[in-house]
């Protein structure tokens, strides 16, 4: 291991669900090159990511990916510190795309192998540009396969407070997008037509759960949502393809709305319950702008305020500079995985 004094460069690599990515960052924060690869094309036309699709487009581009970002880095092997890789939650099959390549690398090179929780990445990011971090603190994790709090006293300590007992909050835009016969990925989709709708529309549930309960559940307004649309015998035609544009944009505008009012309304919760000075957003649903102004205001009207470190919208979607980042803080820990490690659905 490097002493203090010198630069650690970590090569990290994301393959968990339909990125493939790899980054260069120095030093946990210096983002050296970071190349995404994205398989939205792939899996548009079944409204979801299919995983064996998922699986041999990351075989086809991890190898071409990684060469990309080490040649924008303008660094070699000789230049890399470590070798981190996002080997839990994901797609198994997924996974193992990344963890073999960076076994393989990690062999072939001579270099430690850090294993990363690709959650605990994403939480990462909200941390990319932050000078201090004054604790307590919360974070929310919001993704397309979870959706997630923690309380966070360093990048390393992470104590979960709750998550999704069914469908995760990006999940839930996806399968709404598709109801509402929007592309995928649905979140971007529904964010850009709510602009143009009432998010004050349609009272869709607002699930909370029991009193102080820190889990989340979204199936509820998914199911709101296609009862709307169907009637609520499921019997009818989807009415969406008869809708003019503005209703169908009233619909993600109000979807949108319930969705992020409980977002708010649960990281609240867990603010006041723990007494948090800061709130931390990331995932792929943090890109969404009016869930940042909704968390920024909430943390604004707080008394006293909180402060708010949020991922910058390119690192929120997957990526590996989180990856990377999060891995310096673990080399400088001595956190190595070995050759034995493996690919974690769950996590
Ligand atoms: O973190 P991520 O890239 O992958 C997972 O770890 O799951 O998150 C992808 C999810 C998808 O469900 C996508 O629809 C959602 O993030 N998403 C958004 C937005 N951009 C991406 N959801 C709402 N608004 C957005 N602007
Ligand atoms: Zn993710």
């Amino acid at each position: 291991m490097k002493d203090d004094k010198e630069q650690v460069v970590i090569l990290g690599l994301e393959t968990s669900c339909d990125e493939t990515a790899a980054a260069v960052v120095t030093d946990g924060r210096q983002v050296k090159s970071s190349v995404v690869a994205s398989q939205t094309k792939l899996h548009e036309k079944y409204g979801g990511v299919v995983p064996e699709i998922a699986s041999r487009a990351h075989i086809e581009k991890i190898y071409p990916v990684i060469q990309e970002a080490l040649d924008q880095a303008g660094v070699g092997r000789d230049d890399i510190d470590a070798v981190a890789i996002a080997n839990q939650p994901g797609l198994t099959i997924a996974l193992v795309v990344g963890v073999t390549a960076a076994k393989t690398l990690s062999f072939m090179w001579g270099k430690p192998l850090i294993a990363i929780n690709h959650l605990h990445a994403h939480l990462q990011s909200a941390l990319l540009g932050a000078e201090k971090l004054e604790l307590p603190a919360v974070a929310l994790i919001v993704s397309g396969g979870h959706t997630c709090l923690y309380e966070c006293d360093s990048p390393l300590e992470l104590k979960l407070l709750g998550s999704t007992i069914d469908d995760a909050a990006g999940e839930a835009f996806d399968k709404v997008a598709t109801i509402l016969n929007l592309p995928y990925p649905g979140g971007p989709s529904i964010e850009r037509l709510a602009r143009k709708g009432d998010p004050k529309a349609i009272d869709f549930p607002r699930s909370l759960l029991g009193k102080g309960s820190l889990d989340f559940s979204f199936s509820g307004i998914k199911t709101a949502v296609l009862y709307h649309c169907r009637g609520q015998d499921m019997k009818g035609q989807n009415r969406v393809d008869s809708m003019n544009e503005q209703e169908v944009a009233d619909i993600a505008a109000s979807f949108q709305a319930a969705v992020i009012d409980v977002l708010v309304k649960k990281t609240r919760r867990a603010a006041d319950q723990i007494g948090a000075r800061t709130v931390l957003l990331g995932g792929g649903v943090a890109a969404n702008g009016t869930l940042r102004e909704a968390i920024e205001h909430m943390c604004a009207g707080s008394r006293p305020p909180r402060a708010l470190l949020v991922a910058p919208k390119r690192y929120c979607t997957d990526n590996a500079v989180m990856v990377a980042s999060l891995a310096y803080h673990k080399y400088k820990a001595g956190l190595f995985a070995d050759l034995t490690l493996e690919p974690k659905a769950t996590g």
